[in-house]
């Protein structure tokens, strides 16, 4: 299926800007080792292997997905990774979860739960019901992003499109908007929460790899906006930001760009 391939690659392609900011939070919430959890909505499985690293040989990953075509890919992953012993992946939807109460010690969700156009609540109530009391649940999503540095109005107007905004869409009630999560993890009577950004950069000389990312990014954050946009600010975005332009942004010798992760962090009650 074609969206299956997109995704996939699109997965693999930006994983090096995603990869080094997720690895901050993981190291930031301190799994114990040993500790049995749940990735919701995982994918490819790549932050599953990452989770896997860090509870150690004695610690378990369960990651799940309700498309089974990503969790072929997830489980080829895991076993060129070595980590096949401590990651086992289910199909299943995060709205109702396939796992007893109190199953895990923490569940984690990256660009998933309330990422979705649908509702958040009924998600994080069933991620905090499978972990234990006094456990963890997670949920991260990509927050903010700064591609086109010196031309700040070009890209507020490329982010005031319907993609620009997107997984939020034009009429949606602000409570479901994903740095409102605060009031998700509230309502599920999950305590103790708190919320933080960590933050990727990328600056000239680019790697192969992190260009190949930012050139992706270009594209999933902004397709399909020119009906959206002024006449000038199309050209423009053509000029800076399509590889084949004289002017690609990209190539300049100052580039510097950053981009943000939020994570939204509750206990269950003990
Ligand atoms: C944007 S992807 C993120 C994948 C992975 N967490 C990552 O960050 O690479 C969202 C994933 O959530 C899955 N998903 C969305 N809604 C779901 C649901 N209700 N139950 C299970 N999986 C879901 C999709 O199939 C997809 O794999």
């Amino acid at each position: 299926m074609p969206d299956i391939d997109y995704f996939v690659k699109m997965a693999h392609v930006s994983n090096p800007l995603r990869e080094p900011i997720l690895r901050s939070a993981i190291q930031t919430l301190q799994f114990p080792l040993g500790s049995r959890g749940l990735d919701a909505g995982c994918g490819i499985g790549l932050q599953a292997l990452l989770l896997a690293e860090t509870v150690g040989h004695m610690g378990h990953v369960t990651g799940l997905d309700f498309s089974p075509d990503f969790l072929v890919y997830a489980k080829d992953l895991a076993k060129k990774a070595g980590l096949s012993g401590r990651i086992s992946f289910r199909e299943g939807d995060v709205n109702k979860l396939p796992f007893d109460d109190d199953t895990f010690d923490w569940a984690w969700s990256v660009d998933c739960v309330g990422y979705a156009p649908i509702e958040p609540l009924p998600m994080v109530t069933e991620l905090a019901r499978v972990v234990k009391p006094g456990g963890s649940v997670i949920i991260l999503a990509w927050s903010c992003e700064k591609l086109l540095p010196g031309h700040p109005l070009l890209e507020a107007r490329l982010n005031a499109t319907s993609a620009g905004i997107a997984p939020f869409v034009k009429g949606k009630k602000p409570e479901s908007h994903f740095l409102r999560a605060l009031g998700w993890f509230r309502d599920a009577g999950l305590e103790a929460r708190t919320a933080r950004t960590f933050a990727g950069d990328a600056h000239a000389p680019l790697t192969d790899d992190l260009r190949s990312a930012l050139i992706a990014l270009f594209q999933m954050r902004w397709r399909e906006v020119k009906s959206e946009l002024r006449q000038e600010d199309w050209a423009a975005y053509q000029r800076l930001c399509l590889p084949e332009s004289p002017d690609f942004i990209l190539d300049h010798p100052d580039y510097y760009a950053f981009f943000t992760y939020s994570m939204f962090h509750g206990k269950v009650p003990a």
